[in-house]
């Protein structure tokens, strides 16, 4: 399909169906080809559509391409028409010819999700948020007649408070990563049954963090909310409100999946090294039962994802190289999230060395990418650009611990001179008793 975006000429493969001479054609609402024509509906969209073939044997190729205006279609008559019809199935165009579609994925790996459903529902441990908190340490705040926040209250760390906020900043963002799978994943049978559970599950995190955070006065709490309201704001997918350069939106059941599935060991990672940052053994205990929820999420994408790369290897490795070479962590829409993310680094709750053998490591083993012999073409050479890229993070967390180390060095003069200049500043004041 062909169409204008900015004034230049984008081209997209996609799946279409003739439908009393029409060309449908189906489409995810963030796909651009969608915002494109949705943008122009008041207006006239001119498309182009061409399908081909080639045959390398009699040395042929055939083309047909049309053009005409094209326009959502939002009726719910046809478009169950149009699923009943299933329309997904008739891709054409570019490197998608030969790739199984979404939809027939979905299929192929619903039982799949049933079974690992059915596990996750069966190892999850029921637990309270109201338990994890010290109720008995909170005080009205000065609207209920009580005091308001001050920074001296909170007993934790600055790191600790740091890696708190962005933890629960990034459990906050729930109603964009429900929306990121709920399209991906769609709302029928055991995948939409996982995405209303899983949603279920992660509401409680933020529930629970932010109880804790607001009893025991940890931080600002009139900041916590301001910071919450613009992060759901902000909305997650990387690319959206050009957050990121280029076109890195979840285009797929796979890129989902994958993301995913680094995503959920990262906050498995981070709540668990926040916990012990905290210095508290409430706060270390409620981390600790988030942590294992989100290990249970996580086993459940690793396993589906690895289910993919047995049916599909080559569109599964296509959403791995492209999720990989442009991950970001999911707090990076949190309103200050570099300078954050540098606290928590040199504070060792998360840095480029956990990054790399803690969560990118464990599911490039476990999906034995470096060993398996089933990627082909270009799927391949993603592959080997995947190896190059584990140099690359190498290299990067020997730069970060170099730096690490400097800013640790300075840190220490600047409190040597602190202390100095206090000894100084009273040494008349100083009595020296002489035995
Ligand atoms: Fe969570
Ligand atoms: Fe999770």
């Amino acid at each position: 399909m062909v169409f204008t975006r900015q004034a230049l000429p984008a081209i997209r493969p996609v799946n279409r169906l003739i439908d009393d001479g029409r060309m449908i054609v189906r489409t995810r609402l963030v796909a651009k080809v969608a915002v494109t024509t949705r943008s122009h509906n008041n207006s006239d969209e001119v498309m182009a559509y061409e399908a081909d073939e080639r045959d390398p044997e009699r040395r042929t190729v055939w083309s047909v391409v049309v053009t005409g205006i094209g326009a959502s279609d939002l009726n719910v008559t046809r478009l169950h028409r149009y699923i009943a019809c299933n329309c997904r199935t008739h891709t054409t165009g570019g490197y998608m010819a030969n790739a199984s579609t979404d939809l027939q994925l979905m299929t192929e790996l619903e039982p799949v999700a049933e079974r690992l459903l059915n596990r996750h529902i069966s190892m999850f441990k029921e637990w309270n948020p109201h338990d994890y908190i010290p109720w008995s340490d909170g005080k009205n705040f000065y609207a209920l007649g009580g005091q308001d926040w001050e920074p001296g209250q909170s007993q934790l760390s600055d790191v600790a408070q740091v890696a708190m906020v962005l933890n629960l900043l990034t459990e906050d963002n729930l109603p964009a990563y429900h929306r990121e799978i709920a399209m991906n994943f769609g709302m029928d049978g055991p995948w939409g049954q996982w995405v209303n559970r899983w949603t279920a599950e992660e509401n409680r995190h933020s529930t629970a963090l932010r109880d804790y955070l607001v009893v025991t006065r940890a931080v600002d709490p009139v900041a916590l909310e301001q910071l919450r309201l613009e992060q759901v704001t902000r909305g997650f997918s990387p690319g959206q409100n050009h957050q990121a350069d280029g076109d890195l939106f979840a285009t797929s059941l796979f890129d989902s999946v994958i993301y995913v599935s680094f995503q959920e060991l990262a906050t498995r990672v981070s709540h668990r090294n926040t916990g012990k940052a905290c210095d508290d053994t409430i706060a270390d205990q409620l981390l600790a039962r988030v942590s294992a929820d989100e290990n249970l999420h996580m086993i459940f994408y690793r396993d589906i994802s690895d289910a993919g790369f047995q049916i599909a290897p080559n569109e599964a490795m296509r959403s791995l190289h492209k999720v990989l070479r442009n991950f970001k962590m999911p707090g990076y829409t949190v309103p200050g999230f570099r300078r954050k993310a540098v606290i928590i680094a040199v504070g060792g709750v998360f840095d480029p060395r956990i990054f790399l053998d803690d969560v990118v490591m464990p599911q490039l083993r476990k999906w034995r990418i470096f060993e398996r012999e089933d990627f082909t073409g270009e799927a391949a050479r993603m592959r080997d650009d995947l190896g190059l890229l584990v140099d690359e993070l190498e290299e990067a967390c020997a730069k970060f611990e170099l730096s690490k180390q400097r800013h640790l060095e300075r840190e220490a003069r600047r409190a040597e001179r602190i202390t100095a200049n206090r000894v100084l500043s009273t040494t008349g004041t100083l009595t020296l008793s002489r035995k």
